[in-house]
């Protein structure tokens, strides 16, 4: 039998109804701040993302699924080195949505400059190729929002306080989420607090693993985030960003704070909060759901220096993406269920001798918009009422003999079992109305 890629999951009835229904929350929650939706190709030259992520990041050296076609890899095989590729022809499924997006934004200039900032938000699957375990998968979905020509500290709260009411509106409880934000400095004083970390790594370097070591030299800050307990031990004695922002970063990171203080969000400020992509500068933020096991659900910030390593002319940059599968699981956990019922439906039952009116009857309904059932395998009609309950049919249209000869349809309501009698010249309009009802 064909097996799914682990790391990968089959997305179908009430999970593919929680992931609609986060789209729905996210079409109209972001909707009302002003973000319409994108989607930018699921493949991007590998370029658009080693420019954005970073090249010394995970994400891109270790986690990037690479795209050839049969022909380039078979030139590649020969050649023995990617070398023989042109840029164009390395390409590279999407790890996150960022890059992809503010590629779209400078290739169709969607800011000019002067003109209004763009807002805009997506829902898609992203691809990483690391351990699959609980929470981390290879496919998975994000819901992300990306926000371009805004500076003010406004927007970084703004974005922040859309995020919480996002998880308030899917269902979590906010007591149970914990906030974590911070500032990362900018071009003016990042360079030299990144430097002060290497010296502080290399001055520990018999307490510290090997990663963290070669860290040191390509991305000292992520140290911060090692998964070896010790390593994290010895770096809570490193600075802290918080210690070492200029006059501008300190300013715009005091401001974010009293918006959210105004707006009554809880945060908890961590100076070690550094995030696993490289464009990041100023705030930062990640979501974790108390007590939970899944990691976090979701994360963001401010990337002002992104859409020049785009190509583009210097704009600032923010947003953030919560993944779909970890919300999923952590709202299982405490008892939310997300996935819900099937939305109720009308079902039309028949004996073999009436199916040319069954089926005039259940396309009526259809136009009319009724999500309308049938039999297609010549059941009996006391099993075609079983597969109504199966369907949580809310109501059972009948069209025995007796019925088509007088000219009528049985209506049978499914919870009370209440029967009556409709003109079939009727039939669309009664079976609306109770539909209605039911809701
Ligand atoms: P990220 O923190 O890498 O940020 O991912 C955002 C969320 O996606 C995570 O908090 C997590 O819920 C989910 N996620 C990430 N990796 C996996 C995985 N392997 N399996 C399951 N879920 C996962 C970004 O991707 C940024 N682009 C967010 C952003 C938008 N920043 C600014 N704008």
């Amino acid at each position: 039998m064909a097996q799914h890629i682990q790391g990968t999951e089959d997305l179908f009835g009430g999970y593919m109804r929680a992931w609609q229904h986060m789209q729905d929350v996210a079409r109209d929650l972001f909707g009302a701040y002003g973000f319409d939706m994108i989607e930018t190709p699921a493949i991007e030259q590998v370029s658009t993302f080693v420019h954005g992520i970073g090249e010394s990041t995970d994400v891109v050296r270790k986690e990037m699924f690479r795209v050839f076609s049969g022909a380039l890899m078979e030139r590649l095989l020969q050649s023995g080195s990617e070398s023989s590729l042109k840029a164009k022809q390395r390409l590279a499924l999407r790890p996150e949505g960022t890059a992809g997006v503010v590629r779209a934004a400078v290739e169709n200039n969607l800011v000019p400059q002067g003109g209004a900032p763009v807002k805009v938000w997506y829902a898609e699957a992203m691809f990483r190729g690391e351990r699959p375990q609980k929470g981390r998968l290879r496919q998975f979905h994000q819901v992300g929002v990306e926000w371009l020509g805004a500076s003010d500290p406004a927007s970084d709260a703004e974005c922040i306080i859309m995020l919480m009411e996002f998880y308030r509106r899917v269902g979590f409880d906010p007591s149970k989420l914990t906030l974590r934000i911070n500032s990362m400095g900018d071009a003016n004083c990042r360079p030299a607090y990144r430097q002060k970390v290497r010296q502080f790594i290399l001055d520990h370097k018999d307490e510290m693993c090997e990663d963290c070591l070669e860290r040191a030299e390509i991305n000292p800050l992520r140290s911060f985030d090692c998964k070896n307990d010790h390593c994290r031990q010895v770096m809570a004695g490193a600075p802290l960003v918080t210690d070492n922002l200029c006059d501008d970063c300190r300013e715009h990171y005091a401001k974010v704070k009293q918006y959210l203080d105004e707006a009554g969000i809880s945060y908890i400020e961590d100076p070690t909060l550094v995030r696993g992509l490289d464009y990041y500068m100023r705030t930062v933020f990640e979501v974790e759901v108390e007590g939970s096991g899944v990691g976090a659900i979701g994360g963001g910030g401010r990337y002002d220096g992104l859409m020049e390593l785009e190509g583009g002319k210097p704009t600032p940059g923010l947003g953030f993406a919560v993944g779909f599968e970890r919300m999923y699981l952590a709202l299982q956990e405490l008892g939310v269920d997300l996935a819900g019922q099937e939305p109720p439906c009308v079902y039309v039952a028949c004996t073999p001798e009436e199916r040319d009116e069954v089926f005039s009857a259940t396309l009526a309904l259809r136009q009319a918009g009724v999500r309308a059932e049938a039999d297609y395998q010549g059941r009996s009609l006391k099993s075609q009422f079983k597969q109504a309950d199966k369907h949580h049919a809310c109501l059972c249209v009948v069209l025995g003999p007796d019925e088509v000869a007088a000219g009528k349809a049985t209506l049978r309501d499914m919870s009370t079992h209440e029967q009556v009698q409709v003109p079939l010249s009727e039939l669309v309009n009664q079976v609306c109305e109770r539909v209605s009802q039911k809701h």
